[in-house]
């Protein structure tokens, strides 16, 4: 069979990344332009900003992931972008970027779903075996699905209120850690002891998360702390946060993983770079007998790679985009899968 490269474009967020991927699979290159430290001097990414970057950036960007492959543009097979969900503003710099290259050089255009492109992360390292549980945990999303096949999977539960990337960097933030707060919690837990009791959140049974009782729970103790002038331990705090954490997502994972006897399970998305959360899940799957895939650190955050991974079989199913392609700063999951795959 030939082989397949994909020239893919990821801004949805703060980084501009391409990557050109062979045959889902193999990537050739892969240049990540990351905003992080501008938006740390603001607490958070400041969308205008991470847009006004993307257009600077992107042309640049470009002609690196070209250079590294010793690739030109016209000996590519498809052009792939990330079109939903993210920041409108930067979405829509990766929209027009893949829409202008695909009309210059005459080749398809991909559009592909961030979230769809954290899972297909997993297919770098292995193949992706059907049928797998799948946790998506990122700035974003914490999303609980069963990949049935290929084209087919099944929306579990999601959360209710705030996404796990979402808690970890406000909790940084009360911390006084700069952003991105999840990599802060990290270090920091490494230095302290479980001492502070916690919350545990949504104990019944059932897929869905909830995050903001936690998240709430540790801003008014930091708050109140602070005004009775007590010391806050912070690394305590942060290592008691991620068990908690941690915990809520492994006892959800074991839970689908009894009730549905699926024997394969892959994290992804932003936090599945946290060391801890890969070795839980590690230890859950282990002790289940599960075969556990999470992608490679460097696939976790965002990146073009993962795009260029999910545009795969989208190309292989011919499932092309035309000029009225448009950026969507939202997409639930599971209409995606119901409008694109099926
Ligand atoms: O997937 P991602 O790069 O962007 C989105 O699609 O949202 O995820 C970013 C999220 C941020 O909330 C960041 O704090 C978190 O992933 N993150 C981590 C770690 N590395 C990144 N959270 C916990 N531990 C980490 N090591
Ligand atoms: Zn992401």
């Amino acid at each position: 069979m030939k082989d397949v490269r994909i020239l893919a474009i990821e801004t949805s967020c703060d980084e501009t990344s391409m990557a050109i991927v062979k045959n889902g699979k193999e990537v050739e290159s892969l240049t990540i332009l990351t905003q992080m430290d501008t938006h740390a001097n603001f607490g958070g990414v400041v969308p205008e900003i991470a847009s006004r970057m993307h257009t600077e950036n992107i042309t640049m960007v470009l002609d690196e992931t070209l250079r590294k492959a010793h690739a030109k543009i016209e000996d590519l097979d498809a052009i792939a972008v990330t079109y939903a969900p993210g920041l409108l503003g930067s979405l829509l710099v990766g929209v027009e970027c893949a829409k202008t290259l695909s009309l210059v050089y005459k080749k398809p255009l991909i559009a592909v779903n961030h979230t769809m492109g954290h899972i297909y992360a997993n297919n770098i390292e292995s193949d992706i075996v059907y049928p797998t549980l799948a946790l998506i945990v990122s700035g974003g999303h914490t999303d609980l699905l069963i990949l049935k096949s290929e084209t087919e999977m099944e929306s579990l539960g999601s959360t209710i209120d705030d996404s796990i990337g979402e808690v970890y960097d406000k909790v940084a933030r009360v911390l006084g850690m700069p952003y991105p707060g999840g990599p802060q919690i990290e270090k920091a837990s490494l230095k302290g002891e479980d001492t502070y009791e916690l919350p545990h959140p949504m104990q019944e049974e059932g897929y869905n998360f909830s995050f903001s009782g936690l998240k709430s729970y540790i801003i008014n103790l930091v708050h109140n702390e602070r005004q009775r002038k007590n010391e806050i331990r912070i690394n305590d705090l942060a290592k008691s946060f991620q068990i908690v954490a941690v915990d809520e997502l492994t006892r959800k994972v074991k839970y689908a993983l009894q009730k549905t006897g699926i024997k394969n399970f892959i994290l992804a998305g932003g936090v599945s770079a946290n060391k801890y959360l890969r070795s839980e899940m590690a230890k859950l799957c282990d002790e289940m007998n599960v075969s556990f895939h999470v992608p490679n650190m460097i696939y976790c955050t965002d990146n073009a790679a993962m795009i260029g991974c999910a545009a795969y079989p989208l190309y292989q199913a011919k499932k092309f985009s035309d000029f009225t392609l448009n950026a969507k700063s939202s997409e639930d999951i599971k209409s995606y899968i119901e409008k694109e795959l099926k």
